[in-house]
C-alpha cells in the first residue's frame, strides 16, 4: 500500500512538473496573444519561449556556437518557411525576419522603424534618439562618406599606416595583434573625427580611456568642445573639415532646437569613437589571416600591389588615393573578409507605430530583428558559403541586398568607405613589405582577441 502510494506520488509529481514546465514555456506567447488579438493586428506565428527571457538564452546559445542556424532553423521547420515569426528577444516582443527581400524592406524603411538598439546598450553609449534626431544626425555626418573627405584626410591614413606598420617590424617581442591594430584605426580615426591639431599625448590618453573607463570620454570631450567654442569665437578654423566642427557649427533650420547641445555632440562622439575603430582593426587582421591560409590569394594580391607600384611615376611616392580603385583583387579580399566575419551581425529596428509588412500588422513597440546570417551564408547567392573564396567575388552580380557588412539603407553604416579606404592602405602596405608569424596556437587566433604575432619585414 506505501509503495502504491509513493508510486502514485511520484506520478503525480512527475506530472505536475512536466505541466508546469509546458504551461512556463508557452505563457509569454499566450500573454501576448491575449494583449494582441485584436483584429487590427496580424502578427505572424511563433515562439515566444519563457517570460522575461524570451529565446534571448537560446538566440546566444546558438550565436557563441558560431552557428545562428540552428536558432533560425527551429522557426522555419516549426512554423513553416514564411520568413517572418514572432519571438521575444532583449526584452521585447519581437519579429523575428530570415528571407532575405523582407529584411531588405526592413532595413530601408525611413519613416517608421528606429534603430533598436537594446536598452542596455543605449545606456552603455548614452544614446536617446528619436527618429527626427536620426535624420539629422545622419544628414550631419553624411560628409563622413564623402570622397571630399576621405581624399582630404588620404595623406594622413598612408602616413600613419605606412609608420605604424614599420614601427611594429622593428618590435623584437612578439605584439598583440588585435591590440595594436586598434590603436592604428584609432589614431586615424580620431583625426577625422576631432581635427588635425591635436597633440600625440591626447591620442594615447584617449586610447587607453576608451579600452578601460568609457564613461571619462564624455569629459574629455566636453573639454575639447569648450576649446574649440572659444577658438571659433576667435574666428579660428582648422586647417582640415572634421565631424567635431561640423557638429559645433551647425545652424541647421529644420531641427527645433537649431543648435545641438554638448550633451548631444558628446554623444554622436562617443557613439563614433566606439563604432569607428575596432571592427576596422578586426577585419584588417582577419583579412590578413584568411590571405595566410591562402597563399594563392596572398600571392596574386601581392602581385596587384606590385604592380601599382611600377605604374608609379617615382618610385619612393608612397600609395596615392587613386591608386586605391585600381587594387580590384585585394577589394574582392576585403568583400570576401567582410562577408564571413559579419555573418553574425544583428540588425535590429524598433516600430514607432503599427506596422505593415508582408501582409502583416505589427503592433507598435514591437522589434524587428534579423541576422546577416540568412544573406552572408545563402547558398544560393554563395556557393560553398563557408569558404574563404576571394575569387567568388569575380563572378557574383552585386546585386542590392546580398551583402550586408554595414547594413543597407538610410541607417546603414555612415564609415563604410572609410572602413574600406583603411583596410586597403593598411593591406596594401602589409602584402608589399610584411608578414606575420602567429606566435600561440592557431587557436587562438579565430577570433583574433588573443593572437599574439611577431609582425616581419619581408627581405628585398
Ligand atoms: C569594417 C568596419 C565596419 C563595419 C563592419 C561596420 C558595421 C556597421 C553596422 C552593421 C552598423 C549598423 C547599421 C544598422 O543598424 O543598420 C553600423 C553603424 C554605425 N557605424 Fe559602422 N561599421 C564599420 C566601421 C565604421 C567606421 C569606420 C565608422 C566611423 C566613421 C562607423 C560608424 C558607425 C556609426 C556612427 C553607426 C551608427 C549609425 C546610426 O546609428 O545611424 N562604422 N556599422
Ligand atoms: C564588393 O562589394 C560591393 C558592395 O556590394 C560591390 O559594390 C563591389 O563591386 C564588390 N567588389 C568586388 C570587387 O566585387
Ligand atoms: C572559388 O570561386 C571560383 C569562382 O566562383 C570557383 O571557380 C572556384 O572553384 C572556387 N574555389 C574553391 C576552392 O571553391
Amino acid at each position: 500500500m506505501d509503495f502504491y502510494n509513493l508510486a502514485l506520488f511520484f506520478i503525480t509529481l512527475v506530472i505536475g512538473i512536466f505541466t508546469f514546465y509546458a504551461i512556463l514555456m508557452r505563457i509569454n506567447g499566450w500573454y501576448y496573444a491575449i494583449k494582441f488579438c485584436s483584429k487590427k493586428y496580424n502578427i505572424p506565428f511563433g515562439y515566444m519561449g519563457l517570460p522575461y527571457f524570451g529565446n534571448t538564452l537560446s538566440y546566444f546559445k546558438s550565436s557563441m556556437c558560431g552557428d545562428p542556424n540552428s536558432f533560425l532553423d527551429f522557426f522555419a521547420t516549426r512554423f513553416g518557411p514564411g520568413g517572418m515569426y514572432r519571438a521575444y528577444i532583449f526584452g521585447k516582443p519581437t519579429i523575428l525576419v530570415t528571407k532575405p527581400e523582407i529584411i531588405r524592406k526592413v532595413l530601408m524603411d525611413e519613416e517608421y522603424l528606429e534603430r533598436g538598439l537594446p536598452n542596455y546598450m543605449k545606456k552603455l553609449i548614452g544614446l536617446t534618439t528619436s527618429i527626427e534626431e536620426d535624420k539629422y544626425f545622419r544628414r550631419l555626418t553624411a560628409p563622413v562618406k564623402s570622397h571630399g573627405l576621405l581624399s582630404d584626410y588620404f595623406d594622413y591614413i598612408d602616413k600613419t599606416v605606412r609608420t605604424t606598420l614599420e614601427k611594429y617590424a622593428t618590435t623584437e617581442e612578439p605584439i598583440e595583434f588585435l591590440h595594436k591594430m586598434h590603436r592604428l584605426a584609432f589614431e586615424v580615426f580620431m583625426r577625422l573625427l576631432i581635427g588635425d591639431e591635436v597633440n600625440q599625448e591626447f591620442f594615447d590618453q584617449m586610447f587607453e580611456e576608451i579600452t578601460a573607463a568609457r564613461k571619462v570620454l564624455g569629459g574629455i570631450f566636453q573639454k575639447l568642445i569648450d576649446e574649440r567654442r572659444e577658438a571659433m569665437k576667435d574666428g579660428k578654423s582648422m586647417p582640415r573639415a572634421n565631424i567635431i566642427d561640423m557638429l559645433l557649427s551647425n545652424t541647421n533650420q529644420d531641427y527645433e532646437a537649431n543648435i545641438l547641445s554638448d550633451k548631444k555632440i558628446i554623444e554622436i562622439l562617443v557613439l563614433f569613437s566606439f563604432a569607428g575603430f575596432e571592427p576596422v582593426a578586426l577585419m584588417s587582421i582577419k583579412a590578413i589571416l584568411h590571405l595566410q591560409k591562402h597563399p594563392h590569394f596572398l600571392e596574386k594580391a601581392k602581385e596587384e600591389q606590385e604592380e601599382i607600384v611600377k605604374r608609379r611615376a617615382s618610385s619612393n611616392a608612397g600609395l596615392s588615393f587613386d591608386e586605391i580603385r585600381q587594387m580590384t583583387f585585394v577589394s574582392k579580399v576585403i568583400n570576401e573578409t567582410l562577408r564571413i566575419a559579419t555573418d553574425q551581425t544583428v540588425f535590429l529596428r524598433d516600430t514607432s507605430t503599427t506596422f505593415n509588412i508582408n501582409g502583416y500588422t505589427i503592433p507598435k513597440g514591437w522589434k524587428f530583428f534579423a541576422v546577416a546570417w540568412n544573406i552572408h551564408m545563402n547558398p544560393d547567392v554563395y556557393v560553398q558559403p563557408k569558404e574563404f573564396n576571394a575569387s567568388r567575388w569575380d563572378d557574383i552580380e552585386t546585386k542590392p541586398g546580398i551583402f550586408l557588412p554595414f547594413s543597407m539603407g538610410p541607417k546603414s553604416c555612415p564609415g563604410s568607405n572609410l572602413a574600406k579606404l583603411q583596410i586597403s592602405v593598411i593591406l596594401h602596405y602589409y602584402l608589399l613589405h610584411y608578414r606575420v608569424e602567429q606566435i600561440n596556437p592557431e587557436a587562438r587566433c579565430y577570433p583574433p582577441e588573443n593572437c599574439l604575432v611577431k609582425f616581419k619585414k619581408l627581405s628585398l
